[in-house]
């Protein structure tokens, strides 16, 4: 099968091209910049920007299925940065993928789309797109879900994946912020008290994408369907965080503030850096403060029925691996994007 995975070369994407190239498919990749880890994989590299139409035309030519795991991420900048790449961005992958033939499009959503800011526990997929949002990213990563599944038809299936929170080796985001600030004595977590929420380690988020594209055909019960996916071991977030910490070498976070406390500063803060420094993202955000201190983790019965997705890897599973990973990378995170040398492979 000819695999074109975009984002290939980012903390998902690597892990979706390492478990198909292992199974023998000839996998491809778009993305801006050239990604060292995957040419030792042997995987061919578009360098193209998902937002210009005939770049994306030329990197979907001759492929039989797309996994479609690029986007902008994150929680700060211009509303139109997030529109282009990840609204824009998938329209026009969606036109390539008819215009070759492609059958199967797995696209990388997020939970997010559901989120507005309130408890959610125990969702399932029925869960309406949220009315607002409190950043960007979501508002774009929902219309993006929603253009995916009108899209699905008998010419193209499609399906779109909600992974929660993915940590584990590789994470080039959340750990190395979560890491920095420890280090600097900065962390404070917020009193949440009976709030949980679910993660997913990266290795089971791209097991999911490829049994996805293995239950995806027009017709199927996968096909114009949105799935979550996580651990399905709901946790604090202080447990989460302070097992990161330790998988990194670091002690448990001891101080901690009222969710009230928490939310107003995060939002005196962002409207402070909106004010002052507008091109920098602010240490913390309205939405983190609410993400810490809600309930978000959701039912997985329909991706457990339909994808045959079982969290493989538990959370515990998937710790002892970040600290091994860490540990034998000198305790420090991933992050090819800070002049680092390029993120040597990792076990997904
Ligand atoms: N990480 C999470 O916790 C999480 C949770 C839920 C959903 N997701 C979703 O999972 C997917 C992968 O996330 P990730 O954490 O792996 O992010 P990531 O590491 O930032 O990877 C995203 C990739 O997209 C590529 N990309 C960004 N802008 C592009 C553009 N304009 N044109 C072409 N390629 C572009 C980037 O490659 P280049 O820089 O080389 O272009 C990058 O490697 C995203 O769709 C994200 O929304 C992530």
């Amino acid at each position: 099968m000819k695999v074109l995975v975009t984002g290939g070369g980012g903390f998902l994407g690597q892990a979706v091209c390492r478990l198909l190239t292992a199974r023998g498919e000839h996998v491809s990749t778009l993305s801006r910049r050239r990604h060292p880890a995957l040419d030792a994989l042997g995987v061919v590299q578009h360098p193209a920007d998902i937002r210009d139409p005939d770049g994306v035309r030329a990197a979907v030519a001759g492929c039989e299925a797309v996994v479609h795991c690029a986007a902008l991420a994150g929680m700060w900048g211009p509303a139109h940065a997030y529109r282009s790449v990840n609204v824009a961005g998938t329209a026009n992958l969606i036109d390539a993928c008819l215009r070759a033939g492609v059958t199967r499009l797995v696209h990388t959503s997020s939970p997010s789309v559901v989120h507005d800011g309130g408890d959610l526990e125990g969702v399932d997929e029925s869960a309406p797109y949220a009315r607002r949002f409190l950043a960007h990213y979501p508002a774009s990563k929902a219309i993006a879900e929603r253009i995916v599944l009108a899209a699905d038809s008998d010419r193209l299936a499609t399906v779109a994946l909600r992974p929660h929170l993915i940590w584990g080796p590789g994470d080039p985001h959340f750990l190395p912020r979560l890491v920095a600030q420890a280090r600097r004595g900065r962390l404070v977590l917020p009193r949440a008290p009976g709030k949980r929420i679910d993660t997913v380690y990266v290795g089971n988020a791209a097991e999911a994408h490829v049994l996805a594209l293995d239950a995806l055909a027009p017709g199927t019960p996968a096909a114009g369907r949105a799935y979550f996916i996580t651990q399905d071991e709901p946790i604090t977030v202080a447990a989460w965080v302070n097992g990161l910490l330790g998988a990194a070498g670091l002690p448990p976070v001891t101080r901690h503030v009222p969710a009230c406390v928490a939310r107003m500063g995060a939002a005196a803060v962002e409207y402070g850096y909106w004010l002052a420094r507008p091109r920098s993202q602010p240490p913390v955000t309205r939405i983190a403060a609410v993400q810490a201190t809600t309930s978000h983790w959701f039912d997985i019965s329909a991706a457990r029925r339909d994808l045959g997705y079982v969290p493989r890897i538990s959370t515990a599973d998937g710790l002892a691996r970040l600290a091994a990973h860490l540990s034998a990378h000198a305790g420090r995170p991933d992050d090819d994007r800070a002049g680092r040398p390029p993120v040597p492979p990792i076990q997904p």
